[in-house]
């Protein structure tokens, strides 16, 4: 994080505040947030795409407060489930601002969207389109729609997370024409408003030449789109996907070229094409929350396999983390309680959970005194951390704290076992009825 740094006494801090002060207050694991590092991300953002709608995906991390950030940073909110759009409901987040993904919406979920007047519903399949139309049509509305289109490109990235190519579940085939089908068919629906085209080709990516071929096929569409309807669609919406720096040899794009480039190519495209410049958008999730957030573990055991390998378990685990197991992903993790011994060892980093894929990060260097009692400090854990975490084993899932120029404070509050407790219906709960 921009404002993380080495105290004197080899403390570390984040946003001004000592970890082992936090560790004190709040306990561990606990995922430390540097409000400022988020703040200034958003504001790159703004000013790269600037024209542009910048929508911060929700799915990264979201609460109350983050909500209310996103706001305050003049950035928009793509939310996909009708939990994420609660969140947004309550603190009254713009429903103008909002965008509402998803490729199995519930009626539920799109009544719900409707009632609050979202700004912009993304359809996702034939179905949807006339179950979107039959809620507007029932709310006595118009509902401004973006058609999902997936492009056939191949992000270089992992298979889980890859969304632009043909096989899977998302959007409309372009290649297989059901894209312009798709479009044709919320034309005819007079209670939506086709407003524009998306793609999102997948996440965690370090390359711009997918970005560049999807837009290319986008702007395509968008002819094909004025030739065949003889209208021009107003909106282009790029999708997420930046990638982020985990360890050291990753080497993520700088915001600013990835939106010059792109709003160029867009550009020089639609002119060649005669075509009205759409109003680009993109859907940053990563790239801006992941890399403002470090989660704070206590040392619990430390397992020397002699000649093999070093173990070191802390307080937390698959349940917080489950990014490492799923997509095998990279971490790095640091000691920051104190200034550790200058020999360092490679050590495998795991959590508390009873199976032995429970890895936070494989193979980090570490001090060659590490011992129980030390806090270890894993950073870029701010996007599928928390918003992934689980209650598996019953653990309760870790507080957000947010930090900023020296304070602290809890927008997420810490799980109990109560709360866990809480959800069981047996014993019989004397509020429901079991005769
Ligand atoms: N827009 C759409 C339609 C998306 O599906 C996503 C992510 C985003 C935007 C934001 O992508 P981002 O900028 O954060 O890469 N759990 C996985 C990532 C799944 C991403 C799903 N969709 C992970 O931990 O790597």
């Amino acid at each position: 994080p921009l404002t993380a740094r080495l105290e004197a006494d080899g403390v570390m801090s984040v946003g001004g505040v000592r970890v082992d002060a936090l560790a004190a207050e709040f306990g561990t694991p606990a995922f430390v947030l540097d409000e400022a590092d988020f703040r200034a991300r958003a504001t790159a953002w703004r000013q790269a795409f600037a024209d542009c709608d910048v929508y911060y995906a929700g799915k990264a991390f979201l609460c109350r407060a983050f909500a209310r950030w996103v706001d305050e940073e003049g950035l928009r909110l793509d939310v996909c489930t009708g939990g994420e759009l609660a969140v947004a409901r309550s603190v009254g987040f713009p429903a103008e601002r909002l965008l509402f993904h998803g490729n199995n919406k519930s009626l539920g979920e799109l009544r719900a969207a409707v009632e609050y007047r979202v700004g912009r519903i993304v359809v996702d399949s034939f179905v949807e389109i006339e179950r979107l139309a039959a809620v507007a049509a029932a709310a006595g509305i118009r509902q401004r729609v973006l058609v999902r289109v997936t492009p056939g490109v191949e992000a270089h990235t992992h298979s889980y997370i890859s969304t632009g190519q043909e096989d899977q579940k998302f959007g409309f085939s372009l290649a297989g024409g059901a894209a312009a089908r798709a479009v044709a068919a919320v034309l005819a629906e007079s209670g939506l408003e086709l407003v524009g085209l998306h793609a999102h080709i997948g996440s965690q990516i370090f390359d711009t030449a997918g970005f560049g071929l999807a837009a290319h096929r986008m702007v395509g569409l968008l002819a094909r789109i004025r030739d065949e309807h003889g209208v021009e669609l107003p909106e282009l919406d790029l999708g997420g996907g930046l990638g982020i720096a985990y360890t050291s040899e990753d080497a993520p794009l700088d915001v600013e070229e990835v939106a010059e480039r792109l709003i160029a190519l867009v550009g020089k495209e639609c002119a060649a094409l005669g075509l009205t410049v759409p109003r680009l958008g993109v859907e940053p999730g990563r790239a801006l929350v992941g890399s403002s957030t470090v989660t704070l573990y206590e040392v619990g055991t430390v397992k020397e396999l002699p000649g093999l390998r070093t173990y070191v378990s802390v307080d937390g685990g698959m349940s917080d983390n489950i990014r490492t197991a799923l997509y095998d992903a990279r971490y790095t993790a640091r000691l920051v309680s104190r200034p550790g011994a200058a020999t360092t060892q490679v050590v495998t980093l795991v959590g508390r959970h009873c199976e032995s894929g429970d890895v936070v990060a494989h193979d980090v260097p570490l001090p060659g005194d590490v011992r129980p009692g030390d806090l270890v400090a894993v950073p870029a854990s701010g996007a599928y951390h928390r918003s992934m975490a689980s209650n598996y084993n019953h653990v309760p899932r870790p507080p957000v704290i947010a930090v900023r120029d020296g304070t602290a404070r809890v927008i997420v509050r810490r799980e109990t076992e109560d709360d866990l407790l809480r959800l069981d219906a047996d014993p019989p709960d004397p509020a429901v009825s079991v005769t």
